[in-house]
């Protein structure tokens, strides 16, 4: 494993939408493994591929004792909201508040391919949403919750 650069705000490939992942193979699964390693030095609780330079469809969530990778995450069911602060490994020194959905369904592969399916509410669903965004292009600031 290996730990790798965290791109900052203002380069342009955070504003890139990612392409799928469809192939499965050594170079996802070190990718996802440097990921796990970068986030953990960061002390994070997400990060999305194309922060580490990366423009394919894959996150990880890590918080408390919940850990995640995910290929190809969609959100396809979603409901309630809640209103809390953000901040991301690539927007040092910065926060504000956005509204997310208190719960979602988000389904999503395996670093092997395999297709799974998981529900998750509160905080989780806010790291699920805003590392999601990151694979379009979105920035937390750009939805910011001004009440
Ligand atoms: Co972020």
């Amino acid at each position: 494993m290996a730990i790798r650069d965290i791109v900052k705000d203002g380069e342009p490939i955070l504003r890139k939408r990612c392409r799928e992942v469809e192939v499965f193979d050594d170079k996802l699964a070190k990718l996802l493994d440097d990921m796990k390693e970068t986030l953990d030095k960061a002390d994070g609780v997400g990060l999305a591929a194309p922060q580490v330079g990366i423009l394919k469809r894959v996150v990880i969530v890590e918080f408390e004792d919940f850990f995640l990778e995910m290929v190809n995450p969609v959100i396809v069911e979603q409901s309630g909201s809640q209103i809390g602060q953000e901040a991301c490994l690539s927007v040092p020194n910065r926060s504000c508040d956005v509204e997310r959905p208190n719960r979602l369904v988000c389904e999503y592969q395996t670093r092997k391919g395999a297709k799974k399916k998981i529900t998750v509410e509160d905080f989780i669903a806010r790291i699920f949403c805003h590392e999601i965004d990151h694979l379009d292009g979105i920035l937390y600031y750009d939805k910011e919750y001004k009440g």
